[in-house]
């Protein structure tokens, strides 16, 4: 008979650790204590500061079975729940746009002002004792860090300020014009992988020179001797420099380009946010994995350009090469794994983990394993 895999693991010291084992990557079991114990109690990236600039602009963000609006009231950021106080009914639908004085419930009218606060409810003056402060909006903690907007679903949630301290320092020094950003583009992809399969290949750089042959390209602009990677607890980096001498990059010649930072840059923020810059690029890229079933995410990339520049033609080659080569080579990696995880014949393998930690060694993932284990491990344990 064959045997279901065991969902043990031992925290053993990063070189000598066997990986997290296959079921974390498709156990529905995993995935309901993620749930409950990273995805609702994490500190979520919703946008950059511009796009909520001027009163009544709004973003929403759905994550699991939960959305939240966030909008600019008199010049004030708020989020707080889709969720309409009369009968439950979702109150907006798009991902981002321009709200009149109020949003409207499409079911029986109910409008509720930018801060969330119920201002009109159609014939509630019927009832004998209807107060409309008591059915406000739900409130939801809102927080800015490196001009990204953050929401916490979590009322009790540690300021993202006190996890990720050190962060904000660290993305102003290789991203100096953050605050004069505005979107360019967001491209939504949905893969048929764990959200894990894929930050686990992003924060590696083993397979760079590896896999195929657009990492190749991707590796050529970097000095690759000099990648490093570093975990600071509930966040990461990846950095490289630019190799000397580029003439051009994703093939258009640099000269004449402005960049945001030649370097490789890359800062992960706990769970599942991405910021960073590709060498040579005027853009600030956000890369999300939000998770949508236990092998189904949603990628989100958004680019983010200086407000008062023209593009360059380097940058705006970058993005499509981004879209169109990197990330489906990725995305096809991503797919790949997520098959081969469930074979009957694959449980747990080694990290290529060196003494040095140096540029090619897995050590990340395996700080990013701890962290998901020691989060979902109560509950899995509480479950058996
Ligand atoms: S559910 Fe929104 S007004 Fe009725
Ligand atoms: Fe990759």
């Amino acid at each position: 008979m064959i045997q279901q895999k065991s969902l043990d693991w031992i925290e053993a010291a990063p070189e000598r650790s066997l990986t997290l084992p296959a079921r974390y990557f498709y156990d529905p079991k995993v995935f309901e204590a993620e749930r409950e114990r990273i995805f609702y109690p994490a500190w979520h990236c919703v946008a950059h500061v511009s796009e909520l600039a001027e009163p009544g602009r709004f973003v929403t963000f759905d994550i699991l079975d939960q959305s939240v609006i966030v909008s600019n009231h008199d010049g004030e950021l708020h989020a707080f729940y889709n969720a309409c106080q009369h009968r439950g009914n979702r109150l907006v639908n798009e991902r981002r746009g321009q709200a009149g004085p109020v949003f409207r419930c499409g079911y029986h009218s109910w409008c509720y002002d930018r801060s969330g606060g119920l201002r009109n409810a159609p014939r509630t003056e019927r009832l004998p004792d209807f107060d409309k402060k008591l059915y406000g909006l739900k409130p939801v903690k809102i927080e800015v860090m490196g001009c990204f907007v953050f929401i916490n679903m979590d009322p009790d949630a540690a300021p993202l300020a006190s996890i990720s301290a050190g962060a904000e320092a660290k993305m102003a020094q290789y991203l100096p014009d953050l605050a004069n950003m505005k979107l360019i583009s967001e491209v939504d992809v949905v893969v048929p992988s764990n959200w894990k399969v894929i930050m686990d290949n992003s924060i590696e750089g083993y397979h760079f020179g590896l896999s195929g042959p657009v990492h190749k390209e991707l590796a050529a602009l970097i000095d690759f001797k000099q990648y490093a990677l570093e975990a600071h607890d509930k966040w990461w980096t990846y950095i490289g420099p630019p190799k000397d001498n580029v003439a051009s990059a994703y093939g258009v010649p640099l000269e004449g380009a402005t960049w945001q930072t030649d370097w490789f840059f890359n800062i992960g923020i706990w769970p599942n946010t991405t910021f960073y810059c590709f060498p040579f690029a005027d853009i600030c890229g956000t890369f999300l994995m939000i998770p949508l079933e236990p092998e189904k995410s949603l990628l989100r990339f958004g680019y983010y350009g200086p407000a008062q520049r023209e593009m360059p033609a380097v940058t705006r080659s970058c993005i499509e090469w981004m879209n169109q080569k990197l990330g489906p080579e990725d995305i096809e990696l991503n797919v790949t794994n997520q098959r081969g995880l469930k074979s009957f014949g694959y449980n747990q393998g080694r990290y290529l983990i060196d003494a040095e930690r140096s540029n090619e060694s897995e050590h990340l993932v395996h700080h990013f394993h701890r962290l998901v284990h020691q989060a979902v491990k109560p509950a899995l344990l509480a479950a058996q």
